[in-house]
C-alpha cells in the first residue's frame, strides 16, 4: 500500500484499467525509442511518422546538436532559479531580442512552453494582482472573446472567468459573428480578442486582417496565437504574406511556440515593451515555474537566425507541402480550404476513424486521427503534417496506402 485509501473514490483504478485494455483511440501510449522525426520507433517497430509537429526536422541537423552542446557548456543545463530571484540568463535575453525582431514587436518574453505563455497572458490580463510595495494591476474588469476553435490552453486559461460574464466566443474564423459579439460586449471596457493564425486541428488560416479591423472598430486588444505559423509564414513571397503583414503591423500581442517550426520546446509572447516587461511578474507562469533550458534557448535562437538567413529551408518545405496536397486531391481527398502546411482530411465517422488509425499502423504509418472531443462528434479527421525529412518513398507509400484505405473504408 503506497497511498491512503482516500484515493480510491476518484476512480483512477477503473480509468487506468480502461487505458490498459485500450478502447478506440484511447490506450496506453506506445514506448518510443531513438529520435523522433520522419520516422519513429514505437514498441520496437519503425513507422513512417505523420504525427510529428517538428515539421522542419531541424533537431536532426548535426551542427544544431553541436550548438545545443555548446549552449549547455556555456550556460549549463538549467537556469536554476527564476528571473526575479536570480536574474535573466543572457541566452534567454538574446532569444527574446531575436523573437521581437522576427515578429516586428517591441519586446518578447520567453516561457518554458507555448501553453505557459498563453496561460500567463490570460492571467496577466484578467486578474487583480497585488504584489505589495505599491505594485498592483487590477484587470478584474477585462473581457475575453475567443475564436471557438482556440487551443485548449486558451480555453483552460479563461475557464474561471465565467462564460457569458467575462468570456465569450465567436464562430470559428467568422468576422461577422465577432462583430456581433463585440457589439454586444461593448467597447467601453478592457476587451481582448483571441485568435489564431494557423489552427492546429483543421489547418485553416484565420482571417487576421478582418478580425484586426474589428478589434480597432470596437477598441479591443488583439492577441494572435501564432504557435503554428511562426517562422513558416511572413515573408512577402510566401502564402499568407498579407495576414502576416497585418499581424506584424497591427496585432497588439503575438504568441509563438518553439515546438513547431523551430522544433525544440518553449514559447514566447511579443508585444509592447511595458506590457511584456510587466508579464514577467504578472503572468505567474514566468516567475512561478521553470524557464526554457538555456541550451534550448541558445539553439532556438540559432534556428530562428538560420531560417531567416536561409529562406530556402522553408520554401522547399512548402513546395513539398503543395505537391503533397496536389497528390491528395488526385486520389480524391478533400482537404482544408486554406492551404497551410497542416493538412486535414475529413473522415467524419468516428468509428471508421478509429479503425483507420489501426489500419495505418498495420501498414507501417503513424497517422494522427482527431475524433471527439478534439473535434465535434462524427467530424473526425486525419491531421497530416509532412516532415521536411520525409523521403519520396515514404510519401509515395503513405499516399498509396491512403488511397487503398479510402476505397476500403469509403470515406
Ligand atoms: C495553437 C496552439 N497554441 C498553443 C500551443 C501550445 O504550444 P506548446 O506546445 O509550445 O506548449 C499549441 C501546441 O499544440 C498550439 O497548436
Amino acid at each position: 500500500m503506497t497511498s491512503s485509501g482516500a484515493v480510491d473514490k476518484w476512480g483512477f483504478e477503473t480509468f487506468a484499467q480502461v487505458l490498459e485494455e485500450g478502447s478506440g483511440l484511447i490506450g496506453e501510449p506506445a514506448i518510443v525509442d531513438g529520435i523522433t522525426g520522419p520516422s519513429i520507433t514505437q514498441n520496437g517497430r519503425t513507422l513512417t511518422n505523420l504525427a510529428s509537429i517538428n515539421l522542419l526536422n531541424m533537431h536532426q541537423r548535426t551542427d544544431l546538436r553541436q550548438c545545443f552542446a555548446e549552449g549547455a557548456h556555456q550556460y549549463g543545463l538549467t537556469t536554476g532559479g527564476s528571473r526575479m530571484t536570480q536574474g535573466v540568463c543572457r541566452a534567454h535575453l538574446e532569444l527574446e531580442h531575436d523573437v521581437s525582431q522576427a515578429t516586428g514587436k517591441e519586446r518578447a518574453l520567453s516561457f518554458a512552453t507555448g501553453l505557459l505563455a498563453n496561460v500567463g497572458f490570460v492571467h496577466a490580463m484578467s486578474q487583480d494582482i497585488d504584489l505589495g510595495a505599491g505594485v498592483r494591476m487590477n484587470n478584474s474588469d477585462s473581457v475575453f472573446v475567443l475564436d471557438r476553435d482556440s487551443h485548449w490552453s486558451l480555453w483552460k486559461a479563461v475557464e474561471g472567468l465565467g462564460y457569458g460574464k467575462r468570456v465569450f466566443f465567436f464562430r470559428h474564423n467568422d468576422p461577422d459573428h465577432l462583430d456581433r459579439v463585440l457589439t454586444k460586449v461593448g467597447g467601453g471596457g478592457k476587451v481582448v480578442v483571441v485568435m489564431e493564425s494557423v489552427y492546429s486541428a483543421d489547418g485553416t488560416m484565420g482571417p487576421i486582417p478582418a478580425l484586426l479591423d474589428l478589434c480597432e472598430k470596437h477598441n479591443a486588444i488583439s492577441f494572435v496565437d501564432d504557435a503554428n505559423g511562426f517562422m513558416i509564414y511572413g515573408p512577402a513571397h510566401r502564402p499568407f504574406a498579407t495576414e502576416y503583414q497585418h499581424m506584424r503591423e497591427r496585432a497588439d500581442f503575438v504568441m509563438m511556440s518553439f515546438s513547431k517550426a523551430v522544433g525544440l520546446e518553449g514559447g514566447a509572447i511579443a508585444g509592447p515593451t511595458a506590457a511584456v516587461q510587466s508579464f514577467e511578474l504578472l503572468s505567474g507562469t514566468s516567475m512561478f515555474t521553470a524557464a526554457m533550458q538555456p541550451p534550448t534557448a541558445v539553439t532556438a535562437r540559432e534556428i530562428i537566425r538560420r531560417l531567416s538567413r536561409d529562406p530556402e529551408i522553408v520554401d522547399s518545405y512548402l513546395a513539398k507541402v503543395t505537391a503533397f496536397r496536389r497528390r491528395l486531391a488526385d486520389i480524391g481527398c478533400e482537404t482544408s480550404e486554406t492551404s497551410t502546411y497542416i493538412v486535414s482530411v475529413p473522415v467524419n465517422d468516428d468509428d471508421i476513424a478509429v479503425e483507420l488509425r489501426q489500419a495505418f499502423l498495420d501498414h507501417g504509418y503513424l497517422v494522427p486521427v482527431f475524433v471527439y472531443p478534439a473535434v465535434k462528434r462524427n467530424k473526425a479527421l486525419l491531421r497530416l503534417i509532412i516532415s521536411d525529412g520525409h523521403t519520396e518513398d515514404q510519401l509515395d507509400g503513405f499516399l498509396s496506402t491512403l488511397a487503398t484505405l479510402k476505397e476500403q473504408f469509403k470515406f
